[in-house]
């Protein structure tokens, strides 16, 4: 029995058009408004699972990934309730009952988050199941850390004709676990894993990503015992029965980085609400070099291009507070019209550049030199019909069509529909020609 993304998420639109068209050139100018950060949602969502009191959740971004994850745990026997307020989306999350085995392996294929659902569900049922995790096609993405850590903690995990079979018949002991590399997903199954263990877990080398330490926040609300939230060493002591908790998304940092991007792209101006200059690490003085000026509002930002226009940069993407995986591929699309010459150096992910090829069919003028893109700015991109890859990829697609000459259609849009909340709406809102057909 599948349960419909209708039901578990109401709000989805499935049925909106498979396709965008963009006739580029215009500036955009307006207000754009940050949503909930998609990589915070998701783990937070998870967490609901940890107790059997209700989990409210505000500032939800009405998402894919979001619809398919709350269909998830729908299927899971959670009962999700939605509603619509002055702070977003909202949902509440009751996981009084919860059926570990009622996986259904097509929406688990289609999101990497679902492999937080094993440390989450190890800690509240000693019983995981699921195939291996789906998601954007960007690199090997192995989950070799998260089994690790998990079988430290005492569990027994086997994986078997790409179904994970894990099972912690006694409960999850606390364990001192150290990273081969901060993985952002492995910190997070980690860090649910051990809410629910007995004893204290020490997760070193953990991911320093501020998504993290709003999970971290939201468990700490349930009652957990964390220590070291935003470093790289955080200490759980778990066991403890968790209480319920309300809770407000991180802003995306990713939508706000990519909407500055596209204010100074098209040489227009755009208000950020709840856009976090404080959460771009790195990315800031990125920016500021390529002719991206940002200003705190206060409550936001606001976002246009320098009076002395785009300038090529180099940057290497890093963990947290390195510039942003994520952000690279629309920062890409930025530099397609930048003055000079930049150097892009993908060092989180083998295949982060498939955006290039659409790139160029564009008129953009890239070479990629192993895990280097070197970006020679162009005076104009033209519109092109290409296809959206990956969610970073379909973003720097949209950007590079806002800002190229003519029509461009995009296809793939599943995969813009994952990440971002109403990009089409909130961007046509600003001024662009946008509409999905
Ligand atoms: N890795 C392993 N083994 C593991 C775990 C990770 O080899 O067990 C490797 C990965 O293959 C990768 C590197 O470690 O080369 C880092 O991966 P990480 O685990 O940090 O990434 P993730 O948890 O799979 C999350 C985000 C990604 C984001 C990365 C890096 C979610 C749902 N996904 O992925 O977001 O790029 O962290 O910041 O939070 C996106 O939003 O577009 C996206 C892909």
């Amino acid at each position: 029995m599948n349960v419909p993304l209708a039901s578990a998420a109401p709000w989805w639109r499935p049925d909106s058009g498979h396709r965008l068209a963009i006739r580029g050139g215009r500036p955009l100018n307006g207000t754009y408004p940050i949503s909930g950060a998609k990589n915070a949602v998701l783990p937070l969502m998870v967490s609901a699972l940890l107790t059997p009191h209700l989990v409210t959740l505000r500032n939800v971004p009405a998402t894919l990934d979001v619809a398919v994850l709350a269909a998830l745990l729908q299927r899971l026997g959670c009962e999700m309730h939605w509603s619509t307020g002055s702070d977003g989306l909202s949902v509440t999350i009751c996981a009084d009952r919860v059926e570990a085995r009622q996986i259904d392996p097509g929406l688990v294929t289609r999101m990497r988050a679902s492999v937080l659902l094993l440390g989450a569900l190890l800690a509240r049922s000693g019983e995981a199941v699921l195939p291996m995790p789906g998601g954007d096609a960007i690199g090997l993405r192995g989950i070799d850390f998260h089994v690790a850590g998990l079988r430290a903690m005492g569990a027994t995990v086997e994986i078997e004709g790409g179904v994970i079979h894990a099972t912690a018949p006694g409960g999850l002991r606390g364990a001192d676990i150290l990273l081969p590399q901060p993985s952002v997903g492995a910190t997070e199954n980690l860090l649910l894993a051990a809410v629910g263990a007995d004893g204290t877990t020490t997760i070193r080398n953990a991911a320093r990503e501020p998504e993290i330490a709003d999970l971290a926040q939201c468990l700490r609300a349930m009652g957990a015992a964390i220590k070291g939230i935003g470093t790289h060493r955080l200490t759980v002591r778990g066991g403890s029965a968790l209480k319920g908790a309300v809770h407000g998304v991180l802003p995306d940092r990713i939508e706000f980085a990519t909407m500055a991007c596209a204010a100074a792209f098209t040489d227009g101006m755009l208000v950020l609400p709840n856009g976090r200059m404080d959460l771009l690490g790195v990315a800031a003085t990125t920016f500021e070099a390529a002719g991206v000026d940002l200003y705190d509002t206060g409550d936001g930002a606001i976002a246009r291009r320098s009076k002395s226009g785009l300038t090529g940069v180099d940057f290497v993407t890093g963990p947290y507070p390195g510039f942003a995986t994520d952000m690279q591929a629309p920062t890409m699309a930025l530099l397609t019209l930048a003055t000079g010459v930049s150097a892009v150096d993908e060092t989180i992910f083998e295949q982060r550049f498939r955006h290039v090829d659409e790139l160029r069919k564009m008129g953009a003028d890239i070479a990629i030199h192993g895990r280097t893109a070197r970006i020679r700015g162009v005076r104009r991109l033209n519109g092109a019909s290409v296809t959206c890859t990956d969610v970073r990829a379909a973003a720097a697609l949209v950007l590079a069509g806002l800002g190229a000459s003519g029509e461009t259609v995009l296809d793939g849009l599943d995969h813009l529909d994952r990440g971002y909340d109403g990009m089409a709406e909130k961007l046509a809102a600003c001024g662009a020609d946008i509409t999905r057909q």
